[in-house]
């Protein structure tokens, strides 16, 4: 079988790893790296062995490409997805999927009708771990209530960009991959309320420290909250998460997942199976053709970003 031929944009700290994820699949080469910074780009597709190409435009019209890898700033995602998919290229995102419900809506669309495979990496479903969790779940009856705090004390390696609005989002958005497992295990929201606060906000739309919450009702039944707090006072980050269900209580704690009910507590080990990447899987349905599992999980990450951009609007409303 001959080898899927890929293009990467963006040469940050995600286009490094994805670079060199794919570089070691016999099954792919790695024929462009496109970003807008020359320096890091230049010296990524060397390593690689890859032309580098200042603009990701041109990279996504080349007929010597099946894929297009998008490791760009959340801004862009969904406009050169969309890019891609009409030049008819199979596409490997970061997440989130797009910056605006109508954006997402176009790309998944744009990938069914082209009859392409778009994976978001949205790389926490495929755990074993994950797919234990959702097992779990199920067995233990209707969803009452899940809470979910973050508190980080960083404010990542590039604030400029992270902490900034129009560039990222507001943190709801870029922790979206803390909402996407949940949409996943509980199906979609029918009301979604955030609120916000940003200390030292200015008119470019950074900040120096957030708090975001965001609260919903299930349709499925059950409520939800996410807290998230970031830049804040702490040695080490902390996360917690809990899904109150009727037959038990499923909780994380250092990333250890127990099971609560009545009659004891247990843990809940990871599913033994092999692990396959969401890169692996990709280059797979695309040698297959096969992409039913990945339309489905287009569709949860369609229904996350719902849950994070109309916490935004909420939170912009106030
Ligand atoms: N899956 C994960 O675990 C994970 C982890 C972290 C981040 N992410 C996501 O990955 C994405 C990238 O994050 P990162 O940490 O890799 O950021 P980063 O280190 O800042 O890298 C982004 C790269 O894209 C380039 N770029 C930005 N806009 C561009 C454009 N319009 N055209 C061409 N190149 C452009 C940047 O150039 P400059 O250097 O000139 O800015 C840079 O090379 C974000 O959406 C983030 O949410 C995912």
């Amino acid at each position: 079988m001959s080898k899927i031929r890929i293009g990467i944009i963006g040469s940050g700290g995600t286009g490094t790893r994805h670079a060199e994820r794919f570089s070691e699949m016999e099954t792919v080469e790695v024929v462009a790296i496109a970003s807008r910074n020359t320096e890091t780009g230049n010296t990524l597709a060397e390593k690689h062995g890859a032309e580098f190409i200042p603009d990701w435009y041109t990279l996504v019209q080349r007929d010597n490409l099946d894929g297009v890898v998008i490791c760009t700033h959340n801004d862009t995602h969904a406009e050169i997805a969309l890019a891609a998919l009409r030049c008819d290229k199979h596409v490997f995102m970061e997440y989130p999927l797009a910056r605006s419900i109508d954006a997402g809506e176009a790309v998944v669309e744009a990938t069914q009708r082209n009859q392409r495979v778009l994976r978001i990496n949205h790389s926490e479903t495929v755990s074993n771990s994950h797919r234990a969790i959702k097992q779990k779940a199920e067995e233990l009856g209707d969803l009452l209530l899940t809470t979910f705090l973050r508190l980080t004390p960083g404010r990542g390696v590039r604030p400029e960009i992270l902490f900034n609005l129009p560039i990222s989002g507001p943190p709801a958005h870029f922790f979206v991959y803390h909402i996407y497992p949940i949409v996943d295990i509980f199906g979609g929201v029918r009301s979604v309320e955030g609120s916000a606060v940003y200390e030292g906000l200015t008119d470019q739309g950074n900040y120096n420290r957030f708090v975001n919450t965001v609260n919903v009702e299930f349709r499925n039944g059950g409520v939800g909250s996410w807290v998230w707090a970031g830049g804040v006072e702490i040695h080490e980050s902390e996360q917690h998460a809990r899904y109150v269900l009727t037959g038990g209580t499923i909780s994380d704690s250092g990333g250890r997942w127990r099971c609560s009910t009545g009659a004891g507590v247990e843990e809940i080990p990871p599913v033994e199976a092999p692990h396959i990447s969401l890169q692996e899987r990709w280059i797979q349905e695309i040698q297959t053709q096969e992409t039913s599992a990945a339309d489905r999980d287009a569709a949860t990450a369609l229904e996350a970003i719902r849950v994070s951009l109309s916490a935004e609007q909420s939170m912009q409303e106030k």
